[in-house]
């Protein structure tokens, strides 16, 4: 059994992951509760870079293979906005209610209202091989906040095919079609050839 890190602090997020990661022969997934890192500051100016980033830094910290995501909406009217200031776009503290009025008073009076979610995931692994996947779940954003559910901007979301917001689904249907859904899941096939070839054990 070769052990991964999941390089995350969130525990919805850790929670998610091991339910899409679940079952993979081979590997023994190890969490930051049971094997606690430092934070590390995003300072990359792509979620590429900051999942790499973030990948590169905990294991070089643990030495771990290590498996790390970054994500964020893009509104292409608003140039890429919030992008990877997503979660600070309205500034410190990090506020969801706050970020979801400043993009609507952006996007008033706009007509283009495409956007997407992105979600990067990134496995380093402790001799320098690092692997990274995307996942994006395009949709729109919506002209007022509806639903209770999700975080950040799923009030706003809404997936291209629906009518609902993301934060209007229930968990388990926002989780079947999302950015990060997608990303990590590519990841799974990925990390089940790095099993089968001896490349995540390494030596
Ligand atoms: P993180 O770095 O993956 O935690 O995401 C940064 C920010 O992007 C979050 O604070 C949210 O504002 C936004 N974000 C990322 N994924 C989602 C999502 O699935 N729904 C809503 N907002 C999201």
């Amino acid at each position: 059994m070769t052990q991964v890190l999941l390089g995350t602090k969130n525990p919805g997020k850790t929670a998610e992951a091991l339910d899409i990661l679940s079952g993979l022969p081979g590997i023994r997934w190890r969490t930051h509760a049971d094997c606690p890192f430092s934070d590390v500051e995003e300072t990359g100016s792509t979620f590429l870079e900051n999942a790499l980033l973030k990948a590169a830094t905990i294991d070089g910290e643990t030495g771990l293979p290590v498996l790390s995501e970054d994500a964020g909406l893009e509104v292409p009217a608003l140039g890429g906005e919030p992008g990877v200031r997503s979660a600070r776009y309205s500034g410190e503290p990090v506020d969801y209610a706050r970020n979801n009025a400043l993009l609507l008073e952006r996007l008033s009076g706009v007509a283009d209202r495409k956007a997407r979610f992105v979600a990067v995931a990134a496995l380093w692994l402790p001799d320098g091989q690092a692997f990274v996947c995307t996942g994006v779940l395009r949709g729109r954003i919506a002209d007022s906040s509806r639903g209770t559910g999700g975080f950040g901007y799923d009030p706003l979301f809404v997936p291209s095919g629906a009518t609902k917001t993301l934060a209007e689904m229930t968990l388990a249907g926002k989780n079947e079609i999302s950015h990060r859904r997608r990303a990590i899941g590519r990841m799974r096939t990925l990390l089940a050839d790095l099993v089968a070839s001896g490349d995540l054990a390494g030596g």
